[in-house]
Order: structure tokens, then C-alpha cells, then sequence
């Protein structure tokens, strides 16, 4: 029998994962530890940055203090990137927020925040970092973290899904922007369910939580507390990241972690595809 080995395409290659400080971050980087990359960890919590690193002590890894919603911060944190390491191969545009709230109830600052974390954190990754991935002609691979509030929508969870179904749209672009011209960088959107992580915490947030500010509508509370309830119940973020890396090393676009929501994706689709077209005479 002939067996044919497949080129490992993550070993001594760079990795960047932003919201590594906690939850899928954190598995990711375990996992890429695991891969023996060289692992930048970046978050805005620096305690939380220093566990993370402290979980994968024989990796050769670089820990950033970064607002990912800051381009000025993220382009001066790119300068010790390319001193230490130099192009970054795999690119994790992971980190983010969560906001419930119906879209006219939410406080506009707090929009602003979470599309400035959500969304606009991963253009400015995108703006840093594709050129040189184009120009070093090498396996790279770009996953952005969207949700499955980036493929369904449910009441009262307004700036989340709206955030992440940019995240996917503006992941498919770049896809279809890459895939024919520069067929070595790869794009995929992670999608996940429920993960097991401090996404409702979010004392990092820099959301404005007070209560006078937050929807207080029943729907938008009880959704929050149904969230709650499912994150602490989630997927172990090693088990997702296992996947992740899979999908990846498969070159994959989509990367969903929860087959049990295929169904509500599949009615949300007959939506689209039932609706009538109607045609001007
Ligand atoms: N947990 C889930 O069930 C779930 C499901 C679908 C998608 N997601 C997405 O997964 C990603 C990771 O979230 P998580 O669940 O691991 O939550 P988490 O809160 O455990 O981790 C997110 C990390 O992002 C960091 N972060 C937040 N804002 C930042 C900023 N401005 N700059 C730098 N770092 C920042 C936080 O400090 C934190 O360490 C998010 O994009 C989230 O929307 C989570």
C-alpha cells in the first residue's frame, strides 16, 4: 500500500488570534500549540492574555495588550509582529462582543461599539495583514469568527446579528475576491453555536451596560438569560478548535460546529427560496 503524506500546513508557520485572552481564542491557541505555529495572542486583557500563554508554555508565542477596534493600536502592535516573526500565515479575527437589544432601542454608542469590535476590528485586520500574505506566496488562511446569529435572526438580539451577518458577508467577499487570483490564501467563516466561554460577561466590553441604557423589552431579557444558560452549557472551545483546524487544513469556507441548528438553518433558507417573485409587467 502506498500512503501518501500530506504536507502539514500549520507546523512553524505564524499565527495572530485576536480575543485569545478567553474561551475560543484560548482553544485555539491550545490547539495551534499543539501544531508547534508561532502563536500571537492578542486581546485588551492583558491578565487574561498572560493564563493564556502561561497554558501553552513550550510554544513560542508573543503576547499583545490590543484594542482590535483601534486601528492605530492594531497597526503599531503589526510593527512587533513583523520585527519578531514576520508575516503572519493564519489570521484569527476572533474577537468580539455581545449586545441583545431591539435595533431601535439600543443605545447608539453601543452600536457603535459592538460594529466597531465585530465588524470593523476585522477590516482593519484584513487592511493590515492580506497584502503581505498576497506578496509572501505562501499557504495563508484568513478565518473570521462570525456566529450562527450570522446565518439566522431571532427578536431582541439586534446589533449581534446584524454584526455578525456583516462578518459573513464580508467574509464570502473576500472569499470570492481571493479564491481565483490568489488561490493560496484560504477564507473561511466560523459559525459556531453555543461555546462555553465569558462571552456574557463582558466586562471588557466597553458596551455602556447600564440599565437605564440596555433594552429592557422581556424578550430581549429572557434571550439573554436563554444565552446565558447555553454558553455555560456549551461546546468546549478545544473540541471547536479541533474542528477549526480541521475545516482549515481541508479548505473549507464554511466551518459549522453545531449540526443540531441545521435544521432552523435549512427553514430559515425555505424562507428565501418560498418567497414569491414578483415580476413587473
Ligand atoms: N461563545 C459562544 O457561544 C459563541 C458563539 C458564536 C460566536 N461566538 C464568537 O466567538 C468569538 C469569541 O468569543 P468567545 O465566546 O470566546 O467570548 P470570550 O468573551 O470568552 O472571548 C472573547 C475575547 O475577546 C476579547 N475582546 C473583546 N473585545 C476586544 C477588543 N476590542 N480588542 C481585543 N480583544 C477584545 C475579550 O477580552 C475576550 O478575551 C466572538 O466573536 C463571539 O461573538 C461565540
Amino acid at each position: 500500500m502506498v500512503v501518501i503524506l500530506q504536507p502539514n500546513i500549520f507546523k512553524n508557520k505564524t499565527i495572530l488570534i485576536t480575543g485569545a485572552a478567553s474561551g475560543i481564542g484560548r482553544g485555539l491557541a491550545i490547539h495551534a500549540a499543539s501544531e508547534k505555529m508561532n502563536i500571537i495572542l492578542m486581546d485588551i486583557d492583558e491578565k487574561g492574555l498572560t493564563e493564556t500563554q502561561s497554558l501553552i508554555p513550550n510554544s513560542s508565542s508573543l503576547a499583545l495588550k490590543c484594542d482590535v477596534s483601534n486601528f492605530k493600536e492594531l497597526s503599531q502592535c503589526k510593527d512587533k509582529i513583523i520585527e519578531h516573526y514576520g508575516t503572519v500565515h493564519f489570521l484569527f479575527n476572533n474577537a468580539g462582543i455581545f449586545l441583545e437589544g431591539r435595533s431601535w432601542k439600543v443605545d447608539n454608542q453601543n452600536w457603535k461599539r459592538i460594529i466597531d469590535v465585530n465588524v470593523m476590528s476585522i477590516v482593519y485586520g484584513l487592511n493590515l495583514f492580506v497584502d503581505e500574505m498576497i506578496a509572501s506566496n505562501e499557504r495563508c488562511h484568513i478565518i473570521n469568527t462570525s456566529s450562527m446569529a450570522g446565518l439566522i435572526v431571532g427578536p431582541a438580539f439586534s446589533p449581534y446579528t446584524a454584526t455578525k451577518h456583516a462578518v459573513v458577508g464580508l467574509t464570502r467577499s473576500l472569499y470570492e475576491d481571493l479564491k481565483n487570483e490568489y488561490p493560496n490564501i484560504g477564507v473561511s467563516v466560523l459559525c459556531p453555536g453555543l461555546v462555553k466561554t465569558n462571552i456574557m460577561k463582558r466586562d471588557k466590553s466597553g458596551l455602556n451596560l447600564d440599565n437605564s441604557v440596555i433594552d429592557q423589552h422581556e424578550t430581549a431579557t429572557l434571550n439573554k438569560e436563554w444565552l446565558g444558560e447555553g454558553v455555560k452549557d456549551g461546546m468546549d472551545p478545544i473540541n471547536l478548535a479541533k474542528i477549526v483546524f480541521d475545516k482549515i487544513n481541508k479548505n473549507e469556507f464554511w466551518i459549522l460546529t453545531h449540526p443540531e441548528f441545521l435544521e432552523v438553518y435549512k427553514e430559515y433558507s425555505n424562507e428565501l427560496i418560498r418567497s414569491e417573485t414578483v415580476t413587473l409587467n
